[in-house]
């Protein structure tokens, strides 16, 4: 049976969704916090089982009789890293033989911009080396889905205002991701080994404008404010401090560059070309114009 822990979050639910393409409902588990909000996944015949990071007892018994977990890595920022070495180490308790674990692919995670983000994965992935189970670590690449988080959802017809310079990244859209994750459960080969997931082709915030002005019609600008101009702008527009300042991290770990490491491993996971970042951003801008 396979488990998929983060199972009413947005990758954790669209890998269910790829797998029930391939395996009957029979075979799938889902971790959730609270039953309540996994209960469509019930309705497709997945075994719902009750658990939460911080709690190691109730991760053993929800990884019971799993032979492979996808242990999607937590959103919570508080001891986050603990909260991974926590699951796997109740995962290596149950008895789990194959670990998937989604990671993050950066160039240096130790002098990284978003070491705050890196640790938690650093962390887990020794964790999970260390533990004697079968292994796959998924680096994925940022998720395209992060650009309209970064830059909201609505045409930024002023301007793409984001402090990234000239640096690239390989964005792939998260539902890709999620079927390579399907994929990788669901055929062997892949024990041991860590995939870069990322497209084949990097682009930059100058690129993205581009891309915006070809949707709508209309010329957008890239506007590379001052990091300190951004997050000024940010706060006076009333958004939570909190989220500038995750939100300023990233873009100065776009800036140096650090995520640009495209390939071709997505790809061949999923035996087609994934979604390209034109296409993606389609979807999200096409309608807002
Ligand atoms: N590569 C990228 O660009 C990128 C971008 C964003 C996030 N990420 C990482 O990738 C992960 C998956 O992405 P996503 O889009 O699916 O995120 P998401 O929609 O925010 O889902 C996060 C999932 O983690 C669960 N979770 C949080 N804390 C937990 C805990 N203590 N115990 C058990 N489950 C817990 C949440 O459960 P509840 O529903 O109960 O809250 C939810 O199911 C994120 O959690 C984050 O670590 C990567």
């Amino acid at each position: 049976m396979i488990l998929v822990t983060g199972s009413t979050g947005h990758f954790g639910k669209a890998t269910i969704d790829f797998l029930l393409k391939t395996i009957p409902s029979s075979g799938i588990a889902a971790l959730a916090r609270d039953k309540n909000k996994a209960a469509d996944l019930a309705a497709k015949g997945i075994d719902i089982r009750t658990g939460d990071y911080t709690d190691f007892d109730s991760m053993v018994k929800a990884f019971t009789g799993i032979e492979k977990l996808l242990l999607i890595s937590s959103n919570d920022m508080n001891d986050r890293g603990g909260q991974h070495v926590n699951a796997i180490n109740a995962a290596k308790k149950a008895g789990v033989r194959h670990i998937v674990y989604t990671s993050a692919d950066i160039k240096d995670p130790f002098q990284s911009a978003i070491a705050f983000i890196t640790d938690g994965h650093v962390k887990a992935e020794n964790q999970i080396k260390n533990s004697g189970m079968t292994y796959t670590i998924l680096k994925n690449n940022l998720y395209a889905e992060c650009i309209p988080m970064f830059l909201g959802e609505k045409l930024p017809e002023t301007g793409v205002f984001f402090p990234a310079g000239t640096g690239k990244t390989p964005f792939a859209a998260r539902i890709d991701m999620a079927e390579a994750a399907a994929h990788v459960l669901t055929t062997e080969g892949h024990g041991n080994k860590e995939y870069s997931i990322s497209s084949d082709k990097s682009y930059s915030f100058s690129d993205v404008a581009d891309i915006l002005s070809e949707i709508s019609g209309k010329k957008i600008e890239y506007l590379d404010p001052p990091k300190e101009v951004f997050t000024e702008q940010l706060i006076k527009a009333g958004i939570p401090e909190m989220y500038v300042g995750f939100t300023a991290a990233f873009a100065e770990a776009i800036k140096r560059d650090e995520f640009n490491l495209p390939g071709t491993t997505l790809e061949s996971l999923l035996g087609r070309k994934p979604l390209s970042l034109k296409a993606f951003l389609q979807t999200v801008y096409s309608t807002s114009k």
